[in-house]
Order: structure tokens, then sequence, then C-alpha cells
């Protein structure tokens, strides 16, 4: 059985995300996808609301034999994924300036917990430039979000935010 987290803000989920999710599904018997609980941050989304945004989307795919599962963690990602006896941890790069940055994480977190391997896997193209952050500041700023987050998502983003 090998388990892998996918971990990360997901504020909100995106289309991106869940091209990862499908991938992974592809390597692994199950998935946990693990929300980080950053008291530093503003996020837009609850930590409640994301795990049930992540429920009620993973209800929505097909995921064949593959388990996923939503949670949330805090503290070290790698102290987290040896108290859930995971194999692996999951991070979808979509370009090279994603790669710098999740090579030293990676590299820190080996060096933190030799036994867990990192795994990058690259979406689709089309999701190469979609990010939560931009998805979030063109919908505060009217613009349209369709195809860059499931359509769900899109729904409670415009009811979290009075129906604009
Ligand atoms: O979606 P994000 O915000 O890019 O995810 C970043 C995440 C959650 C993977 C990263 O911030 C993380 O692992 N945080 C937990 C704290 C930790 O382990 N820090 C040391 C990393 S080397």
């Amino acid at each position: 059985m090998r388990r892998a987290i996918y971990p990360g803000s997901f504020d909100p989920l995106t289309n991106g995300h869940l091209d990862i999710i499908e991938r992974g599904c592809k390597l692994f018997d199950e998935i946990i996808i693990a929300i980080l609980v950053n008291p530093e941050k503003k996020p837009f989304f609850t930590i409640e609301e994301r795990r049930e945004m992540l429920e009620q989307v993973i209800r929505e795919i097909s995921h064949g034999s593959c388990r996923l599962l939503v949670e949330d963690f805090r503290g070290l990602l790698v102290d987290y994924a040896v108290e859930r006896q995971a194999d692996a941890i999951v991070r979808g790069i979509r370009a090279i300036s994603d790669y710098e940055y999740e090579l030293q994480m990676a590299l820190m977190n080996r060096r933190l917990e030799p036994r867990i391997e990192t795994v990058f896997m690259m979406p689709a193209e089309a999701y190469s430039y979609v990010s939560s952050r931009l998805v979030k500041e063109i919908f505060l700023l009217g613009g349209k979000i369709d195809g860059l987050v499931p359509s769900s998502v899109q729904a409670l983003m415009k009811r979290k935010h009075g129906g604009s």
C-alpha cells in the first residue's frame, strides 16, 4: 500500500491541484490531501471551508481504486508525514520558477526525514499558469475564473463573497 501526502494551502483548490490529485492516483493507493493550518496567513477560506470544498470536489471526480482523504495539519510537514506513515510527499511543479523553491523544500525535508521521498508532478500545460493567488485576485477584482477552479469551488467563492 503506497500512501502519499499532497500538502498545500488550497485557498482555494484549483483545477491545477485537481489535475495533480488525478495524476497522483495513478501512482499511489492512497493520497491524503493535507491542508496546512498557518496562523500567520489570512486566508480567503477557513480550514473548515477548505476541507468541505475538497471533500465535495473529490466526490465529483473519478479516482478509481485510489483512496482520497482530506485532513489538516500544523507544524512540520515531515513530522505529519511520518505520523501518517506516508511514503511520499507529492508536489506539483508548473514551471522552472516553482522548481527552485520546491527543490529547496524537498531537500530540506529529506534532510529532516530521509525516509520520506518527495515526488514532483507536472500538471497539464493548460494549468501551468494557474495559481490560487491569481485566482483569488482575479475573482476579487471581478474577473472570470471559469475553467480555473472546479465549478463547485467557484460557487463557494461567489457565496462567500456576497454573490459577486
Ligand atoms: O500550497 P503551498 O502554500 O505552496 O504549500 C506549502 C506547504 C504547505 C507545502 C509548505 O509551506 C509546508 O510544508 N509547510 C509546513 C511547515 C514545514 O514543514 N516547513 C518546512 C519546509 S522545508
